[in-house]
This record gives structure tokens, C-alpha cells and sequence, in this order.
């Protein structure tokens, strides 16, 4: 089945719905494109050329998502002024669960002591984040939620083998997470707009492991537990539909290009941010850009994107934001917000 590629109306909820707190993790380790060429044959200067990447964070053995999930979470809490007995739900995005049942969402749960919320995982790879924010923005908006916490956090060393060239080098391990609640009338997720085409699967993914290739000593001594990516087909698609998605959230919302105060990308590569941002005749100051410094977070890069943007006071009340991202599936997703705080 293809993707219809035309975008219908406006995609409105019910109430006035946003994010009203953010927060962010990163594990303590940072290493270099210098540390790396020392493991793969690989430089600084391929790495910086091609991908905008400095450095990454890593985990120390033994740190799952949900520890990470869990610390940022506890910081959009305490921004909020909230207990994690407000919380009604958890979404937790990832592709990179602790384990493949119970959910992280049950993990971060106990963590962060949310004695009341209930909460799953969802995983729709890079597009995660924006997937679970609208999800999360559903629950509130249908009245069987007050608040919702959506937490994107990977441990993408855990998937990247790290004798592989092709995709050690582009990944790191972090944590975001967003408040959603209701907010002042007008203001908050004004329109979003989501997709999916398996027949980028082959392009993007993990074989083994899962229900149609469960592991074995041969699946695990062929790296199949491990990413595969054909680099330039994600690259044309990410490029092309991230601008498309985010340009379609601006025109169908009758809002001007230069009036978008922040532009929140998925940070896969900084070629692809800027390629992206030029087609939307956007100056680079106002796109979100973590990526020198942590790599490709997968569920964590909008959120943690997000927040430092929000640190350097880049959105005030009323501004137009929006989020783009995309992923293995292929997946794809766009949001427009009018900032809420
Ligand atoms: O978050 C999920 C979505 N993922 C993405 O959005 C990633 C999208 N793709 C990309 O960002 C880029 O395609 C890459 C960064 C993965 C690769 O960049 P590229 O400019 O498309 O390079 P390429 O795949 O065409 O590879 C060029 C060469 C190859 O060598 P040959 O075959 O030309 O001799 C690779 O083997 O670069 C080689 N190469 C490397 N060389 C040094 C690949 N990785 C490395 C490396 N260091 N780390």
C-alpha cells in the first residue's frame, strides 16, 4: 500500500492543549569523534564534515532508558512545580526499552515514585516524540487525562555496534520529557500531522531480536541486534519530508514562515536540519540544534532540543514553534505549536 501524499485540514483537539514544562538527561560521558576514530576507521573531520557531530554521550554499563527517562522527567516536574503524584499517565518513547516487557513506562514509573499514572511504551523511532505528544495530547483533551508526562529517552549504544563505522559514530544516549496539560484557550498544539510507510523498513532497522527473528548464538554473532541503515535513502526521504510536513503545518494554518519564532527538527544530522530549514526560508538562529554536542538521541533529540531552546529564552508566550521529525519505518511528523508559557 503507498502513502497518499496529500494532507487533509487541520488536525484540532477538542480543548486547549500544550506543554507546560520541559526537561532533559544526558549521561555523564562524553566521548569525542577523536576517542571514536581511535575504535573505528574513522576522523574528526569525515564525521564533522558529513554530519555536524562533535561529541556524544554515552552510558556506563548497567544504565538503562528508564534511568534516563526517570532523571528527565524529575526535572520537567520540578519546572512545573509538580509531584509525580499529578501525573495521570506516562508515555514513554523509545526503541530502545530496558526490556522488551514490562514497558520503560512501568520502569520510569517506580522511579520517579508517579504512584497514580498508568503509562505505556510507544515506538515509532525517530518520530516518537511527536507521535507521544499527540497521543498524550488526545488523553487530555478527551477528559480521561489531567496531565501526562511523555518521556523520550534511548540508549542508542545499546543497539549501535561499535565496530560498525557506518553508525557508531552517529548516535548518543539521552533523555527528554514534556508536561502536557491543558492550557490557556488558543494557545498550545494548534495543529499536527503524522505518517507512516513501511516500505522504508528495509532501509532502517534492527533484524533480529523481535518476533520474526527471535536471537539466537548465530543472529547475535552476525550483529543482527544491531542497526542497519542505508544512509543516503533516509537522508533524500528525511530531508524532502520534513520540509514538506512542517511547510504544510505552516500553510494550512495560514502562518507566515517568518513568523515561526522555533523550528525543532529531529537532529539526525545537521545536513538534514539545514537543508530542512532552507526550504522553509527559515534564518538557522531560529532552528533548535543540539547536535554537535549529543549526536542522534532518536526519541530524545526533539524534546531535548526543545528544552535547550527554551533555556537560551529562544520562545516567549504566544510564539509559533514547530516540531518536525522522522525516522525508521519510515516514519514522519510535523506539529505546530503557539508556545503556552
Ligand atoms: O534518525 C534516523 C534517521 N537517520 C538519518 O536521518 C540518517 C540519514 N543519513 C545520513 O545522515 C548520512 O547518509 C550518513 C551520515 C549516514 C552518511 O553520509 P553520506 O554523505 O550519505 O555518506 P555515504 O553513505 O555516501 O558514504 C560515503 C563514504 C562511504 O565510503 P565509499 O563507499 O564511498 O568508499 C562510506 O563507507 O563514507 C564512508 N563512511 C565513513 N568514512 C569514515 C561511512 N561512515 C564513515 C565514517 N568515517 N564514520
Amino acid at each position: 500500500m503507498t502513502q497518499d501524499s496529500s494532507y487533509g485540514p487541520t488536525r484540532r483537539y477538542a480543548k486547549s492543549v500544550g506543554i507546560t514544562a520541559t526537561g532533559q538527561y544526558y549521561p555523564e560521558r562524553i566521548v569525542d569523534n577523536h576517542e571514536l576514530s581511535k575504535m573505528v576507521d574513522t576522523s574528526n573531520e569525515w564525521i564533522v564534515s558529513r554530519t555536524g557531530i562533535h561529541e556524544r554521550r554515552w552510558v556506563e554499563p548497567g544504565v538503562g532508558s528508564s534511568d534516563l527517562g526517570a532523571k528527565a522527567l524529575e526535572m520537567a516536574l520540578e519546572r512545573r512545580g509538580l509531584k509525580a503524584d499529578d501525573l495521570d499517565a506516562i508515555v514513554a518513547c523509545t526503541v530502545t526499552p530496558d526490556m522488551l516487557f514490562p514497558c520503560t513506562a512501568a520502569l520510569i514509573q517506580t522511579k520517579s515514585g508517579a504512584s497514580r499514572a498508568y503509562g505505556f511504551d510507544l515506538n515509532a523511532a525517530c518520530s516518537s516524540f511527536i507521535f507521544g505528544l499527540s497521543t498524550a495530547a488526545g488523553l487530555v483533551s478527551s477528559g480521561a487525562c489531567k496531565r501526562v508526562a511523555v518521556v523520550g529517552c534511548d540508549v542508542m549504544t545499546s543497539i549501535a555496534d561499535k565496530k560498525d563505522r557506518n553508525t557508531i559514530v552517529l548516535f548518543g544516549d539521552g533523555a527528554g520529557a514534556a508536561i502536557v496539560e491543558e492550557v490557556e484557550e488558543g494557545l498550545g498544539i494548534l495543529d499536527f500531522e503524522h505518517r507512516l510507510d513501511g516500505r522504508g523498513a528495509p532501509f532502517l532497522y534492527m533484524p533480529a531480536g523481535g518476533s520474526l527473528k527471535p536471537a539466537t548464538a548465530e543472529t547475535v554473532a552476525a550483529n543482527e541486534h544491531c542497526i542497519h541503515q542505508h544512509g543516503q535513502e533516509v537522508y533524500k526521504n528525511a530531508v524532502r519530508d520534513m520540509a514538506e510536513i512542517s511547510r504544510v503545518m505552516l500553510d494550512r494554518n495560514g502562518v507566515d514562515p517568518k513568523d515561526l519564532k522555533l523550528f525543532v527538527p529531529h537532529q539526525a544530522n545537521n545536513r538534514i536540519m539545514e537543508a530542512a530549514a532552507k526550504r522553509l526560508e527559515l534564518p538557522l538562529e531560529r532552528m533548535a540544534n543540539n547536535i554537535a554536542y549529543y549526536a542522534n538521541t532518536t526519541s530524545a533529540t526533539i524534546p531535548t532540543a526543545l528544552h535547550q531552546s527554551l533555556e537560551k529564552g529562544m520562545v516567549k508566550k504566544g510564539d509559533y514553534v514547530v516540531f518536525a521529525a522522522f525516522g525508521a519505518g519510515f516514519s514522519w511528523g510535523g506539529m505546530l505549536l503557539k508556545w503556552a508559557y
